[in-house]
């Protein structure tokens, strides 16, 4: 039987050992079973890649995202005391006051990156930017994850940041693991929780554990694979996560204690597997079905049950879709022994004392060794990678080895660029990193004329970390700023001042979209610029971007010039053919 096909190759083929641990089910048993190839012996590569999952949060805000990610770091053994996350959440702690706003506003503004070991995985959790004016931002972060973890608040159901991060997990079937939240509260109704999700998310549920009560009268979960009662009890004292667990008769117990919760779970139980919504490894590593869990983050309750999930279910890193040198598609399998990856985010002045530029890097195949060089694809030359850091709770420190999923941590001066992508030997092009298209323009006008080379010089170094997109006018010196978000303005504002020294005023662009232009005809698009060049600017690749005042006007344009093509989108990294 196939173990789950992703990617055109499946989960077993791919990871020596990968195994199911605490499933009873026959038929996913059956599903996970070693296929012989599977045990033959595994070079070191193999193996560590086999032990990797790298995951994402994502929820809407408020939901329980920050609670999630400090109680798997704690039960990860990656932090010691529960308040570390929420304490960086609300600014209190020192390592991100690097980002002012962030304690201004509150709200995680900046992703990160948190490596643990678990069992004998090694378990990589990247941050995504709760905030929805940071869409972009998350949009890169789930390019880099193999499996997203999905929090719900079980009393507000799918909400909108929810929706939009889904439409993004779907762009790559990222497999989902959904946590239905707080349930030690009064909650929907489990059966319309799922029902929404279904309708909305369009992904199939498939309960792996189901609630017993709610609010005050919660008595825990019923455990639809392991046919055990585990017991909540409310508190955060056991870090450990160990939670009473009835069996058999002690089940049947609890329909003298708690007649009412215990019926009720017992028929929505009889309805949910009627309706055959049962755990199908497949399903879930196409990302058409999510197993569900129920829970309460901050009680640690149901939390252990979702790093087994990773553990057992998520798939180690995968191969992935690459552009050759001679423009040839391949898959590049995480095995192979070349060292390659890509940038997909890059955090400039973490520490305001050293001006540093961290690239956040995702290692797709081969292994890192400090010192090793590679070639850099955009520029063609040869780097050393000397002191790449590993990302830990609250610390970073130097990396010794990385695998594929890992994400390490490369210092420079500006030399690496989202989309970047570093190999040993092959020149490659890793695709699915795109920039989207800005809503809202602003120029930046300066309160101290002198002040403007800092300016532009602060402009494009956050325009190549991405913080915004930077349009250079062809028939203007002035930089105009594209954002898919409000917030994304107040950010650059903010930085300029502490960063570059630079007081600026944004005011509003009348510019209604962008699109970058290219043409198959070198000769027809140096007509169209001479033509169209008061609309014309240059990205911070230097591609050809069209700035539409107003939908009517992108319409005649697209019509007038039909040769010409009109990209809403356009892969990091790449510079557009003319
Ligand atoms: P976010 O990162 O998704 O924005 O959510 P976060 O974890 O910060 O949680 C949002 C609020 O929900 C927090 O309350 C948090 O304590 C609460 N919460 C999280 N999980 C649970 C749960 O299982 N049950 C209950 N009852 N509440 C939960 P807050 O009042 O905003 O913050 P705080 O004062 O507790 O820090």
């Amino acid at each position: 039987m196939d173990g789950g096909a992703v990617g055109g190759l499946s989960a077993q083929a791919l990871i020596p050992g990968y195994h199911c641990a605490f499933v009873r089910s026959e038929s996913v048993l059956s599903a996970l079973a070693p296929t012989p190839e599977v045990v033959a012996p595994v070079g070191n590569i193999a193996r560590q890649v086999g032990r990797r999952r790298t995951f994402a949060i994502i929820s809407h805000p408020d939901a329980g995202k920050t609670t999630l990610t400090e109680k798997l770091l704690l039960f990860g053994g990656a932090i010691q005391m529960a308040g570390t996350v929420k304490a960086r959440k609300s600014g209190r702690h020192a390592t991100s006051d690097w980002l002012e706003v962030e304690k201004q506003r509150g709200i995680s503004v900046a992703s990160s990156v948190m490596q643990f070991g678990y069992g004998d995985c090694v378990i990589n959790l990247l941050d995504t930017p709760g905030h929805q004016d940071f869409s972009e931002d998350t949009y890169r972060v789930l390019t880099a994850v193999d499996a997203a973890v999905m929090v719900v608040d079980a009393a507000k159901g799918v909400e909108e940041q929810t929706i939009k991060l889904l439409e993004v997990c779907r762009l790559r079937n990222t497999p989902i693991i959904t946590f239905i939240n707080k349930m030690d509260r009064e909650v929907r109704d489990p059966l319309e929780v799922l029902d929404e999700i279904e309708a909305v998310l369009k992904i199939h549920c498939a309960p792996v554990t189901w609630p017993i009560g709610m609010g005050k009268r919660f008595i825990g979960v019923y455990h639809l694979l392991k046919d055990e009662v585990q017991r909540f009890t409310p508190g955060e004292e056991r870090a450990d996560g160990d939670v009473e667990i009835l069996h058999g008769e002690e089940i049947e117990g609890l329909r003298a204690s708690c007649p009412q919760e215990f019926e009720q779970m017992r028929n929505e139980c009889e309805l949910v597997q009627g309706a055959g919504a049962s755990f199908h490894l497949d399903d879930f590593l196409k990302g058409k079905q999510t197993p569900v869990f129920f829970g309460s983050g901050i009680n640690n309750f149901g939390v252990r049950e979702i790093l087994q999930a990773l553990i057992d279910w998520a798939p180690p890193p995968q191969p992935r879709e690459a552009i050759g040198a001679n423009g040839e598609s391949r898959s590049v399998v995480p095995t192979e022994p070349n060292f390659t990856g890509f940038v997909f985010k890059i955090q400039a002045n973490m520490d305001p004392n050293h001006r540093d530029r961290i690239a956040f890097f995702r290692v797709c195949s081969g292994q890192y060794t400090p010192g090793m060089k590679v070639r850099h694809r955009r520029t063609g030359k040869e780097m050393k990678v000397a002191n790449a850091v590993v990302f830990m709770a609250n610390e970073r420190s130097r990396m010794e080895e990385a695998y594929a999923g890992d994400i390490i941590g490369i210092h420079n001066h500006g030399q690496l660029q989202i989309g970047d992508v570093l190999s040993e030997g092959e020149m490659l092009t890793y695709k699915g990193i795109p920039y989207f298209a800005p809503d809202l323009f602003s120029r930046a006008r300066l309160r101290d004329p002198l002040k403007s080379k800092q300016l532009n010089k602060g402009l494009r170094e956050l325009g190549e970390e991405g913080a915004i997109q930077v349009f250079a006018p062809l028939v203007d010196s002035i930089l105009l700023l594209g954002a898919v978000g409000q917030l994304q303005f107040e950010v650059v504002e903010h930085r300029l001042k502490a960063e570059y020294g630079v007081d600026a005023l944004f005011e509003r662009a009348g510019i209604h979209t962008a699109r970058w232009v290219t043409c198959d005809d070198a000769a027809h698009l140096a007509e169209f610029a001479r033509a169209q060049q008061q609309r014309l600017a240059r990205d911070v690749d230097g591609n050809l971007v069209y700035l539409a005042d107003n939908r009517v006007n992108l319409a005649l344009a697209m019509e007038r010039w039909p040769r010409v093509k009109f990209h809403d989108t356009r892969e990091h990294g790449q510079t557009l053919s003319s």
